[in-house]
């Protein structure tokens, strides 16, 4: 009991002196203008000291992907400081790797502009831009995902590559907050961006796109990702989702057709139970047209009421250890959660394919 009173007193006093602290160096601390110096002098600017270095560059229009909104919980807001950054943050510690904090790579949320700060942010980023769009067309795909159409007004067109992803910008209490959601529209409609979005119960982001009608303006930034598709039509292309990882997956699978209609693609997508099941007959009309294209749906849970159900059962990873021979040149993109990320690379790299052509995105 002594024990119990000892840390919860404690907890309580570093929690107070930690707030003293922030509303102190609010009030009291004034850092003036302070430089901010991005490629060596490519993007000079003057800005005032005391924000964070994401919401700094967010208000100069250079926008950093930030999925968690600049809580510190995603990890995807990463840039270089070369110089003014300060200390590494026990924030920022669970995000970075060694090698990472070596070359000086920070989390953008964390680190507060307080001296001239130098940074470098690859070209690609700074190219990204704010577009607002209009729902053009809603529908329910399952019970809990709906794909969201949005025509884009300003800028008329985007120019993204496929698995990319947006950030919309969704209203909440403590005023907008960003939130990331994949492109599964081709890259050859470039005035539209598709969304397949699941809806997280409570979410504000998921909600907000889920209650949007037919007409509404949307807000969001864009492209973000790392996904590269090999441009050797030898190459195979492994996709591997589940659930709303569906998006970026429809885009590269339509991508990969309109440009090399013969080329060799594998799509395997783990559901659940046969309601979670989704656009199976829009791929099947697909593999009929490009007989290289193989779809493979497979249910974890088949339930009462399944028994319709002839395609496969058990975990995704099982399906592409059974269909995949090994030794062929395949890139591989996976998105879904975390445990089936895991299986399927496990499995991928047993077919011999390396960890550089294993894309993925955990949501
Ligand atoms: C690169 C990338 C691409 C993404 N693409 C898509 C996409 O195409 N479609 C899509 O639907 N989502 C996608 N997501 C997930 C999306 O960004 C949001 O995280 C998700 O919609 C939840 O946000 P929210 O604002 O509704 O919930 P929040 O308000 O952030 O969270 C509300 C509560 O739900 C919990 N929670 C948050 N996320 C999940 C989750 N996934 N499952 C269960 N509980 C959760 C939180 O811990 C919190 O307690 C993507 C994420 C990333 C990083
Ligand atoms: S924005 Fe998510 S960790 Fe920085």
């Amino acid at each position: 009991m002594v024990y119990l009173w000892s840390i919860l007193c404690f907890g309580g006093l570093v929690t107070v002196l930690a707030a003293w602290l922030m509303i102190s160096e609010h009030l009291l601390v004034n850092y003036g203008f302070c430089k901010l110096d991005i490629n060596t002098g490519q993007k000079p600017l003057e800005v005032d000291g005391g924000q964070t270095l994401l919401f700094t560059l967010y208000s100069n229009e250079i926008f950093i992907p930030s999925a968690c909104g600049g809580k510190g919980s995603c990890g995807h807001c990463k840039i270089v400081i070369t110089s003014g950054g300060g200390p590494v943050l026990p924030t920022e510690t669970p995000y970075l790797t060694r090698k990472e904090i070596r070359t000086n790579l920070r989390l953008a949320c964390q680190v507060k502009i307080r001296e001239d700060i130098y940074v470098r942010i690859p070209e690609e980023l700074l190219n990204v831009r704010m577009f607002s769009s209009t729902v053009e067309n809603v529908h329910n795909l399952t019970h809990d995902i709906k794909e969201i159409q949005l025509h884009l007004e300003e800028p008329a067109e985007i120019s993204h590559r496929p698995g990319q992803y947006i950030q919309v910008q969704a209203p909440s209490q403590d005023g907008p907050v960003f939130r990331a959601y994949s492109i599964s529209s081709p890259v050859h409609e470039p005035s539209v961006v598709e969304l397949v979005v699941r809806l997280v119960p409570g979410g504000i982001g998921s909600t907000y796109l889920h209650n949007l009608s037919v007409g509404e303006s949307v807000n969001f930034t864009g492209p973000y990702g790392e996904f590269y598709l090999n441009e050797d039509p030898t190459v195979e292309i492994v996709c591997v989702g589940g659930g709303c990882g569906m998006a970026p997956m429809k885009n590269i699978i339509c991508t990969v057709y309109k440009r090399w209609p013969e080329r060799k693609c594998w799509l395997f997508f783990g559901c659940r139970t046969s309601a979670d099941v989704f656009y199976l007959r829009e791929f099947e009309t697909l593999a009929n047209k490009h007989p290289n294209f193989h779809v493979v749906y497979a249910l974890s849970d088949k339930l009462e009421g399944d028994e319709k159900w002839d395609g496969k059962t058990g975990f995704i990873h099982l399906s592409v250890d059974k269909h995949l021979e090994p030794g062929a040149k395949r890139q591989a993109f996976l998105c879904g959660p975390p445990l089936m990320i895991e299986a399927v690379t496990r499995v991928l790299k047993e077919k011999g394919i390396s960890s550089e052509d294993i894309f993925y995105d955990e949501f």
